[in-house]
């Protein structure tokens, strides 16, 4: 079974036009594995720009976030057909950040996970528990409370065009990173939860790890079993960081 490795960079509210020009200069100069796809994730006001300039049949970019709603009097939010309007192909739905300092829940990142997928996005769902929900033994808990809702709204069927992405919130920019023994062993329990409701899309299903991802550390966390490719925040905005983590992926 071949799963695609995907190395996503999620710039969250950082870098600028000359990041946007760097960036994708060095990227579209990169020799990537073949089954591997990588994505840039810049602001939504840098979309455009970037997606513009990718000139490499193996990178894409994507959105960090996106409206529950299709269109109407929504002000200051962007809905999926004006990312899709752009050529933007992926976008990150749930994460941590969102749901801890704008309050969405898992049945709002479902309703967004259920619209991109209806204007042909790839939606990049993030799920993860905190320090204290692993210390107290509630990861697995967490990590179904999460994916449930998910399930229950689009079909287990749809997950053939879903990425998810695991990240442990305490590994998020502390430089914690999740042992590579750690993050396959969590990584296993969501395939095989997947894998009880459906073996051939949990088979399939490409499987992130986010957490202080870096050219120092993704060989060994890459190189797991279950672990498909990264969501890489601080390391993705350094352009002489991220293209080599790209390259060091050899898919699957
Ligand atoms: P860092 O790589 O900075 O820890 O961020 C991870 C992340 O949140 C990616 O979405």
């Amino acid at each position: 079974m071949t799963r695609t490795t995907i190395i996503a960079a999620n710039w969250k509210m950082n870098g600028d036009l000359t990041l946007v020009d760097q960036m994708s200069t060095a990227l579209n100069n990169i020799e990537v594995a073949e089954n591997v796809k990588v994505v840039v994730c810049p602001s939504f006001p840098f979309l455009a720009a970037l997606t513009e300039k990718i000139a490499h049949d193996q990178v894409y970019t994507g959105a960090q976030n996106m409206s529950e709603h299709e269109k109407g009097a929504y002000t200051g939010e962007v809905a999926s057909q004006m990312l899709t309007n752009l050529s933007v192909q992926y976008v990150i739905l749930g994460h941590s950040e969102r749901r801890s300092y704008y309050g969405e829940t898992s049945d709002l990142v479902a309703d967004k996970v259920k619209v991109a997928l209806s204007a042909g996005l790839t939606p990049i769902l993030c799920i993860g528990e905190s320090e204290q929900e692993r210390t107290s033994g509630q990861t697995e808990q967490v990590l179904v409370s999460q994916l449930q809702p998910v399930i229950d709204a689009i079909g287990i069927d749809a997950f053939k065009d879903v990425v998810v992405a695991y990240e442990p919130v305490w590994a998020i920019g502390t430089g914690k990173t999740a042992s590579p023994e750690m993050a396959q062993e969590t990584h296993a329990f969501i395939r095989d939860y997947f894998a009880q409701h459906n073996e051939s899309v949990a088979q399939q299903l490409p499987l992130l790890y986010g957490g202080s991802m870096n050219g120092a550390n993704c060989e060994n966390l890459l190189a797991q079993a279950d672990i498909d490719g990264g969501l890489i925040g601080g390391a993705s905005l350094k352009v002489d960081e991220f293209p080599v983590i790209c390259s060091t992926a050899k898919g699957i």
